[in-house]
């Protein structure tokens, strides 16, 4: 039976039709799914939600209007809609109207929005609710931004009670209209998806609530700082859903972000707590949750409003443990800068092998444990760098540093990983670090061994690593991330140092040398 069919018999089996509308909306999917090419649902950011997740989304409202105006931004089939309709009439005392705006830009899903929407006016008629839809074949970044510009020419633009979104995710580039139309309205970012969210946030009436499932990826980092805190500013957040796996809320669509599904009221101050529940996306996981105090997930000191996301037990002891901890780099005297050369802009001057004249050039590939390991014999990367005139900013006097990687794959363990730069392994006058490296320094000066050492290890122990996950859902590691990171002390560290030794040793040994010192 094809989606159309089935939504019809569905509709005559004299069963509630709000029961059946998650499987209406999910068969339009599968059949949308089989029907467009993967290049088409990439192009318009096409991940859509599977019944299961809409629901738990839409159980998180918690409005009790007697009059709903609901927005759903990158409608899709309108399973959000539909699960919102669903959990709404299924209130003792449902509303008595619900009135749906949604917005799709792809014209071949016109036809499974219509047809939810017929489906939810349908069980709205059954328990004697109004139902209205407005479907809007348009740019909703271009009609949002519009709608907010305030000035002469603009309308007054709609208020909405509730938004319920999965939106669009990818970059929207500094030049791109919607950039433009952003900026106009004080709302820019280059990430589609948090150019949805400020927009939304724009619509809300005071006290309407929203429910977005997004990439984890605002929840720290300098490129999100604006957005963060427009949203913690105009909204207050009231329960945070966490994916355990990367894949699980989107199993079908190959989405590798972590996800989280935010609820949030606008402008509405007085909540101390949030909730934060977790599961791992699977159809039958009740999952657990936890509330914690407002201030445990965003700190009011924390001027990056980093927003942290504990989620087990031993999250919370790691994080117990590193919040004690008093120092920072910049309190250490130390400094984390971003390797200056890029390859693809220094290419005439990298060389593959080292030669007279040039001088080593560290990339992640050189890691070996402990200490970086030059030159790599195998592998494509390059390995020196011309020394003359033209390079001399992009390297470095070469000394003791401490390198991390700035992007780590999925498969690492952790998600910081750190390495010694040491100049008497190498025997070299200068280096240059690579783009995709941080190294950490003593005001552009090189480090001592034991202090390096120290650092080697906390950065690699898994109460770090435990601690940073919480804040960071993506697989990179910012120089900003590090600056905010809490170390132990100076002492501490060189006391940490004085037990690594040369070889490296292994994860346990590290993190047992690492409580130790902790909690000595
Ligand atoms: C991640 S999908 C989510 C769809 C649906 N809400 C769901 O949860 O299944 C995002 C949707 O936004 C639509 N979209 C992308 N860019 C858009 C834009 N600028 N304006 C309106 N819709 C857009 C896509 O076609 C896609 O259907």
């Amino acid at each position: 039976m094809n989606a159309e069919a089935a939504s019809i018999a569905e509709i005559q089996t004299g069963e509630p039709v709000e029961e059946s509308l998650l499987s209406i909306a999910d068969a339009l999917r599968a059949r949308f799914f089989a029907s467009v090419s993967f290049a088409h649902q990439k192009a318009f950011g096409q991940f859509l939600t599977p019944p299961h997740v809409a629901d738990l989304m839409a159980a998180m409202f918690q409005l009790r209007s007697r009059h709903v105006r609901l927005l759903d931004a990158g409608a899709g089939m309108g399973i959000l809609s539909a699960a919102f309709v669903r959990r709404q009439l299924q209130r003792k005392m449902p509303p008595k109207r619900i009135e749906v705006t949604a917005y799709e830009l792809d014209a071949m899903l016109l036809r499974g929005i219509e047809q939810t929407c017929e489906a939810c006016r349908v069980a709205c008629q059954q328990h004697g609710v109004e139902f209205s839809a407005t479907i809007r074949n348009t740019d909703f970044i271009a009609e949002a931004a519009e709608m907010q510009r305030h000035d002469f020419f603009s309308k007054a633009p709609p208020v909405f009670d509730a938004a319920i979104v999965n939106p669009p995710y990818g970059k929207l580039s500094t030049t791109s209209d919607g950039y433009r139309l952003l900026r106009a309205v004080g709302a820019e970012t280059t990430n589609l998806y948090t150019a949805f969210l400020n927009l939304i946030i724009g619509l809300l009436r005071p006290k309407g609530e929203l429910v977005a499932i997004t990439p984890r990826s605002f929840c720290n980092g300098p490129y999100f700082k604006r957005f963060r805190q427009r949203l913690l500013t105009e909204m207050s957040l009231r329960r945070i859903h966490v994916f355990e796996s990367r894949t699980a809320a989107f199993k079908h669509d190959d989405v590798l972000q972590e996800n989280v599904i935010l609820h949030a009221v606008k402008g509405h101050r007085d909540s101390r707590c949030i909730r934060v529940s977790q599961s791992t996306g699977g159809h039958h996981d009740a999952g657990q949750s936890r509330t914690f105090p407002t201030t445990e997930i965003v700190s009011p000191a924390d001027a990056e409003a980093f927003i942290h996301i504990p989620t087990s037990e031993q999250h919370l002891a790691a994080r117990g443990q590193v919040a004690r901890l008093e120092a920072t780099l910049g309190r250490l005297g130390l400094a984390v800068s971003t390797g200056r050369v890029v390859a693809f802009r220094a290419r005439e001057h990298i060389r593959q092998k080292p030669e007279e004249g040039a001088c080593p050039l560290i990339y992640p590939c050189h890691f070996g444990g402990l200490f970086v390991t030059w030159p790599a014999e195998r592998g494509r990367k390059p390995n020196a760098i011309r020394e003359d005139d033209q390079t001399q900013s992009l390297t470095i006097p070469a000394a003791v540093y401490v390198l991390t990687k700035r992007f780590t794959s999925k498969e690492e363990r952790r998600r910081i990983v750190a390495c010694i730069y040491d100049p008497v392994r190498v025997g070299s006058q200068r280096v240059g670090f690579e783009n995709h490296l941080n190294y950490i320094h003593a005001s552009g000066k090189g480090l001592d061994m034991l202090l390096a050492k120290g650092l080697w290890a906390y950065l690699n122990s898994s109460v770090l690593d435990l601690y940073f996950r919480q804040f960071n859902g993506h697989t990179q590691v910012n120089a900003t991330d590090l600056r905010n990171v809490r170390f132990p002390s100076a002492q501490q560290l060189r006391a940490i140092g004085h037990q690594i030794g040369d070889r490296g040793p292994g994860q346990d040994e590290i993190d047992q040398i690492v409580a130790r010192e902790l909690k000595a």
